[in-house]
């Protein structure tokens, strides 16, 4: 059986250690492509100097030309610029919107058939503008963020337990922004409501660690954002893609209705496997999550309105 291609636009941190983690868990061959001369065959090829010690057989190669992503099945897009210390993922929109379009066309064009994983911030916005662009049905583009936000939340939780993540579950819904609701309601530690485990003011300060995670990274790095987990949660979902998983993960989606939204793209439930979203799940929420879900769909719609 032919092996799947993954597409990786964008050979900056997050697009390249997306590459290392697709790579270890074997989904398939991967391009990496960027404007900058030399980047993406630099890294590709020090990905493939790796591949006898790793091991695996897939083959990374890196290239500036858009028509060498032919035949793929998923492209994951993470091109544009990133955020400095005191920038809200907001201040990206101009400098990105240019990159996210051109990219879209290009996709649309050399990949037709391809899924498209949006990770560019803002990523509900990018994700909406890339799937505008593209002409894509909704299903095949969508965005990632509330994987990394809930892969935050469920290790800072883990570590305030003391015990391990695989045990703690726990959802991130709307935007990918400071009003993303961790829905506490739903997170879990070995099947227990972490509410039964943790008090209030405890979950309240994880909360919020979780809502300015992003931020805290940038803030230490002084320059450039995160990669490790950003790339982790890009494989999660490429993967549940490629291997249709049907896995239920917290996706950046287009909503038809679904939470009293329509016309937006913003995080929630979907079930993820081949041919992309399957589904968007509709859980019950309780007053106060609605209205912090309807405040977090309010500020996408808000940035949003700055498309035009
Ligand atoms: C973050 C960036 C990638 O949350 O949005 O780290």
């Amino acid at each position: 059986m032919a092996r799947d291609k993954i597409a990786v636009i964008g050979a900056g941190h997050v697009g390249a250690t997306a590459a290392h983690w697709m790579a270890q868990r074997h989904l398939g061959d991967i391009v990496l492509v960027d404007v900058a001369e030399g980047i993406p065959q630099g890294k590709a090829l020090d990905l493939e100097e790796a591949s006898p010690l790793a091991p695996w057989d897939e083959r990374i190669s890196g290239t500036q030309d858009l028509a060498q992503i032919r035949g793929a099945g998923m492209v994951v897009l993470t091109a544009g610029a990133v955020r400095k210390p005191g920038m809200s993922r907001d201040d990206l929109l101009a400098v990105n919107r240019r990159i996210v379009e051109d990219v879209a066309r290009g996709v649309a064009e050399q990949a037709p058939e391809a899924c498209l994983l949006v990770v560019t911030n803002p990523v509900d916005v990018m994700t909406y503008l890339a799937w505008r662009t593209s002409g894509f049905p909704a299903a095949r583009v969508f965005g990632m963020a509330g994987v990394l936000d809930s892969t935050r939340f469920r290790t800072f939780l883990a570590r305030e337990l003391g015990v391990s993540v695989r045990d703690v579950s726990a959802f991130v819904l709307g935007g990918h922004g400071d009003q993303m609701v961790p829905l506490v309601r739903y997170s879990y530690a070995g099947g227990i409501p972490v509410q039964q485990l943790l008090p209030p003011d405890t979950i309240q300060r994880l909360v919020e660690r979780t809502r300015s995670g992003g931020g805290e990274i940038v803030s230490l790095l002084k320059s450039g954002s995160a990669y490790y987990a950003p790339g982790a949660s890009i494989a999660e979902m490429v993967e549940a893609v490629l291997r249709d998983q049907r896995r239920i993960l917290p996706t950046v989606a287009r909503v038809a209705g679904e939470y009293g939204e329509r016309d937006i793209y913003v995080g929630v439930p979907a079930v993820l496997g081949e041919g992309g979203v399957r589904r968007v799940l509709e859980i019950e929420l309780n007053e106060e999550e609605r209205q912090d879900f309807a405040a977090s769909a309010a500020a996408v719609r808000r940035v949003l309105a700055q498309l035009g």
